[in-house]
Parts: C-alpha cells; sequence; structure tokens
C-alpha cells in the first residue's frame, strides 16, 4: 500500500492556515500555494539520488561534492487547480518537465471528466509527480494516475495541500504503489464532495472565478 506522509513543518502550516482562511484573497491566495508547493518540494525530493563528484573551489582542487544523480523528474498538474503548484516547484527543480492532464469534477455525479492530456515523450523514464491542491473523493487522482500509467508512466506520486480521508482510500485502494504527500489530513467531506475545513474550491479561489 502506498505511504502516506503529512508534511507537518510549521513554515508550511502557518502558510496553510491563511491559505484556508475565506478572506484571503486571490493575489495573496494564489502566492501561498506556490509558496507551500516550494517548501513540499524541499520535503518530496528528500530521497533522490545524489552520486559523489570532484570539483575545484577557489580554495582546493579535488574536493568532493555531491551532485543529483540524473533522476528525471516530471510535473503533472491536474488542470485548472493543480498549476498553481506548478511555479513553487520549479523553483526547486528547475529541469523538471512538465505535462498536463485536464479533469474536471462534474458537479452532480462528482466523477472526473477528461478533457485534455499532453505528456512529456519519455514519461516512462521520469519520477513523476502529480499535484492537485485537492484529494477530495480521489476520483481526480485516481483517473489522472490511470491517463499517465495508460500511456506507460511508472514511478508516480502524489502531492496535493489538503485531503479528505475518503481520499487518501481511494487512491491507497487504486493505485498501491503511489505514495501521497499532504500538507494537511483533513477530517472528512461534505454532502456537496467539498472537503472540511478544507479550503473552499481551489481553483476559483486560485483564478478568481466562482
Ligand atoms: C477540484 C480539485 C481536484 C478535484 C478534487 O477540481 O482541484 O482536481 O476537484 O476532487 P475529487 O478528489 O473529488 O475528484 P475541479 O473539478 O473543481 O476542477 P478545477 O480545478 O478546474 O476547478
Ligand atoms: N475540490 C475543491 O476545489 N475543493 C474541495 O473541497 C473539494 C474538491
Amino acid at each position: 500500500m502506498g505511504k502516506v506522509y503529512v508534511l507537518d513543518h510549521p513554515l508550511i502550516q502557518h502558510k496553510l492556515t491563511y491559505i484556508r482562511k475565506k478572506t484571503t484573497g486571490t493575489k495573496e491566495f494564489r502566492e501561498l500555494v506556490d509558496e507551500v508547493a516550494a517548501l513540499m518540494a524541499f520535503e518530496i525530493t528528500r530521497d533522490l539520488p545524489v552520486e559523489e563528484v570532484q570539483i575545484d573551489t577557489p580554495v582546493v582542487e579535488g574536493a568532493k561534492a555531491k551532485m543529483l544523480s540524473g533522476k528525471k523528474i516530471g510535473l503533472v498538474p491536474i488542470l485548472r487547480a493543480g498549476l498553481g503548484m506548478v511555479d513553487g516547484m520549479l523553483q526547486l527543480i528547475p529541469a523538471a518537465k512538465v505535462g498536463h492532464v485536464g479533469l474536471y469534477r462534474d458537479p452532480e455525479t462528482l466523477q472526473p471528466v477528461e478533457y485534455y492530456v499532453k505528456l512529456p515523450s519519455d514519461i516512462e523514464e521520469r519520477e513523476l509527480i502529480v499535484l492537485d491542491p485537492m484529494l477530495a473523493t480521489g476520483g481526480s487522482a485516481n483517473e489522472a494516475i490511470h491517463s499517465l500509467k495508460k500511456r506507460g508512466a511508472r514511478q508516480i506520486r502524489l502531492m496535493c495541500l489538503v485531503a479528505a480521508p475518503e481520499g487518501v482510500e481511494a487512491v491507497q485502494e487504486e493505485h498501491p504503489d503511489v505514495d501521497i504527500y499532504l500538507a494537511a489530513m483533513d477530517e472528512k467531506l461534505n454532502e456537496k464532495g467539498y472537503i472540511v475545513p478544507g479550503l473552499g474550491d481551489a481553483g476559483d479561489r486560485l483564478y478568481g472565478t466562482k
């Protein structure tokens, strides 16, 4: 079964509190999501392999140092709201390629509907990080992960800001090979499929729509 990591760092939790507040406006919301994504990038990349290299510093020649050992990363935001996490991630992983999966959740059935997929050509070689601020029923994340696997993806992680236990269980059940990274695990879903206490509709809050 996939592991669940809640990144309980004081800076992440502090910023997440402002993200949740209903008085936080679009500009500040977007900046904070960016900042939290960058902080989460730091944690989600903790286990990337490094190799020893030799470098010349201004003081000595042939000093031992470490560099990332070539693991290729791909970021896959689920449109729309996942886009809000891309720049923050790219600040720390600038060489990552970015694919996109477009899904929306039908408001009546809560089922995900796929409308767009564009991915790097070598996804089977990349460690893919699926980005979406919200993991509610898990339908969208599960569908996005299916879509990636169908096209050859082999290593996938899921990174969300806020999750409901129902969504985490759904992903663990359908994709036991996928580890999940969260800023917070919330209490539950309400009758409309919103995460409680949550932060509302992430896409609307990021882009000022309703
Ligand atoms: C939101 C959110 C997730 C999905 C989560 O997207 O960004 O993709 O809902 O819900 P689920 O776990 O129950 O599938 P939405 O469908 O509102 O689309 P948007 O990003 O375009 O606003
Ligand atoms: N999608 C959102 O944007 N927010 C929720 O709480 C649930 C699904």
